[in-house]
């Protein structure tokens, strides 16, 4: 199979995972004989710099018109002084709504060779870390009016806005990923303050109806933040909406060891999806060759697994990582004092996975 990807390489350790991630890429193309083409596309820092804009039009075309994009990471302090509209984060945002891509998909899963690099008791990760968190993605406060001015002293305001229609389908992904699974779904949200939420829940209810298959519980966001450590092994599927997804991701990454493994996929309409690890772009380890790549190795996964239909080659790169941890290979930040470990550059760690993929 042809498949014509768009590639961000971003900022930061951007450029160094994306290019581990292409190695894989290519011995899987080798292996089952695809050709997968790559053009470059810049959004975020390296754009503004390039193009004075975090996401110019002709980015975004390359980027809507691809089969799908593969994202390293964007931003920086070097930026951090740019006003709010022209930002690399704002790039991202930007990207994610032109693409429609209103579904992500972050799993939360512990790697067996990585449990002693989960801050958990042992007894805790012993019962298993296997949840998948499906945030809403170009909607809410993220996407609402944002504001500044003065009235006396400076005010700020930022606009949390959910259409029933934006909920449904959300709610929706959230239950059919979880059918396709242990047919759990927990909707977060925080129906006790907002409205919102109250919309969210309501909607979510009435969907439920149509999955009698699926179980549905509520939880408010702060709980669930503390159910997370507490017991993750509760959790099946989780459906918020984006900014509590933006957190409780970051926090569901930590207890599986390493924010650096966890891969991620949006998709909307279309299959042309965007993959990106939900690690940032980490300036203080830029260009050192120590970054971990496997977050976004496992987004090529993704992207092969939801995208372009190829399971069989998205199992090979899983089970490469695997096998590549399994013999003790790791990364500065899944490094731990246990027995046996290899310390692995960025890029031997690509080169041990593209290697592995040849092999299985
Ligand atoms: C993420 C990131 C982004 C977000 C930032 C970089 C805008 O934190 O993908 O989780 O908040 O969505
Ligand atoms: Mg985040």
């Amino acid at each position: 199979m042809k498949k014509h990807i768009a590639v961000i390489r971003g900022d930061g350790i951007g450029p160094e995972i994306v290019n581990e991630a292409i190695k894989v890429l290519d011995a899987v193309a080798e292996k089952y004989g695809h050709t997968f083409e790559y053009e470059d596309a810049y959004m975020g820092g390296c754009a503004i710099d390039k193009f004075g804009d975090p996401l110019p039009e002709s980015e975004l075309k390359k980027c809507v018109e691809s089969d799908s994009v593969l994202l390293g990471a964007v931003g920086g302090k070097k930026w951090d002084s740019v006003p709010g509209n022209m930002r690399p984060e704002k790039g991202l945002l930007r990207l994610r709504a032109g693409m429609g891509v209103y579904s992500n998909n972050r799993p939360a899963k512990i790697w067996p060779q990585l449990a002693s690099a989960s801050p958990l008791k042992p007894e805790t990760v012993a019962k298993g870390i296997d949840f998948i968190i499906v945030r809403e993605l170009i909607g809410g406060i993220y996407f609402g009016e944002h504001k500044t001015y003065e009235d006396g002293e400076k005010i700020s305001e930022d606009v949390m806005k959910y259409s029933e229609s934006e909920i449904e389908r959300i709610g929706r992904i959230g239950f059919e990923t979880a059918r396709r699974r242990r047919k759990k779904l927990c909707s977060v949200e925080k129906s006790n303050v907002l409205d919102t939420s109250r919309l969210w829940k309501s909607v979510m209810h009435r969907l439920a109806d149509e999955y009698p298959d699926v179980e549905l519980s509520d939880m408010l966001v702060d709980n669930c933040a503390m159910q997370i450590v507490k017991d993750p092994s509760q959790f099946d599927v989780i459906v918020t909406e984006n900014m509590f997804g933006d957190i409780l991701s970051d926090e569901a990454s930590m207890i599986t060891g390493s924010i650096g493994m966890i891969p991620s996929s949006s998709l909307g309409k279309t299959s042309c999806g965007l993959y990106e690890p939900i690690h940032g772009s980490a300036p203080d380890i830029a260009g050192q060759d120590i970054a971990n790549p496997i977050g976004t190795i496992l987004s090529a996964a993704m992207m092969l697994r939801y995208s372009f239909d190829m399971p069989r080659e998205a199992d090979d790169i899983e089970e490469a990582v695997g096998k590549v941890l399994g013999e003790g290979w790791r990364t500065g930040d899944i490094m731990s004092a246990e027995e046996g470990l290899k310390r692995a550059k960025c890029s031997e760690m690509g080169t041990l996975i593209a290697k592995a993929v040849k092999a299985i």
